[in-house]
């Protein structure tokens, strides 16, 4: 009998507070498997929250070990023993990086969580100090995030297999179901 194909990880891009990681944890508890977070491996990496580590280190150091867990997921690739899928949940910027392109799309199939900026706001806002991109723009996070997301949003456009909005969602877990039946219809599941 001919073993089944491994199945691919499922990797979260989008903007911040578009609910990659709350969406992604609650896609792994529907589907029984592992859940993994960009940001909270780096921010294990070092011992110290994202904020910290942007103060302490700088960006250009936070981005080298976001490059270096991209690296490290994309290589646990088909060579080796089969690895159990994964859902794994990244940073905003991180499809930024050139170099992460092509790890991204090794690392399994995409999923581009979109949301209207005013929901990105009203989700981000409350917590600005969290988030060292939008922290200096305390007077107005709503310009900020506009010209961040036109900077972006043609990078997540280039990379995703599918895109969903998240915002007429009431729950995570409401969006994981959503997610996972888009998948099973196109028998990407
Ligand atoms: C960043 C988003 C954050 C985190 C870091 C940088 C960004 O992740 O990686 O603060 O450049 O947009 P979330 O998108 O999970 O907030």
């Amino acid at each position: 009998m001919q073993p089944s194909p491994p199945q691919r990880n499922l990797v979260l891009i989008g903007f911040m507070g578009t609910g990659k990681s709350a969406i992604g944890r609650a896609i792994a508890r529907g589907l029984c498997v592992r859940h993994l977070d960009t940001d909270c491996e780096i921010e294990r990496r070092f011992q110290m929250d994202i904020p910290r580590i942007f103060a302490e280190h700088g960006e250009a150091a936070f981005r080298s070990a976001e490059q270096d867990v991209l690296r490290r997921l994309a290589r646990r690739g088909p060579s080796g023993a089969p690895q159990p899928r994964l859902i794994i949940s990244t940073g905003g910027g991180t499809p930024m990086r050139e170099e992460n392109v092509d790890l991204l799309r090794e690392m399994g199939q995409i999923v581009w969580l979109s949301a209207p900026i005013g929901t990105v706001l009203q989700r981000v806002g409350r917590n600005l100090k969290q988030r060292p991109l939008l922290a200096g723009y305390q007077d107005n996070p709503q310009q900020r995030i506009r010209q961040l997301m036109a900077e972006r949003e043609p990078r997540y456009a280039s990379l995703a297999d599918i895109r969903v909005d998240t915002s007429p969602f009431a729950s995570p877990k409401d969006a994981a179901a959503h997610i996972i039946s888009l998948l099973r219809q196109n028998e990407d599941l």
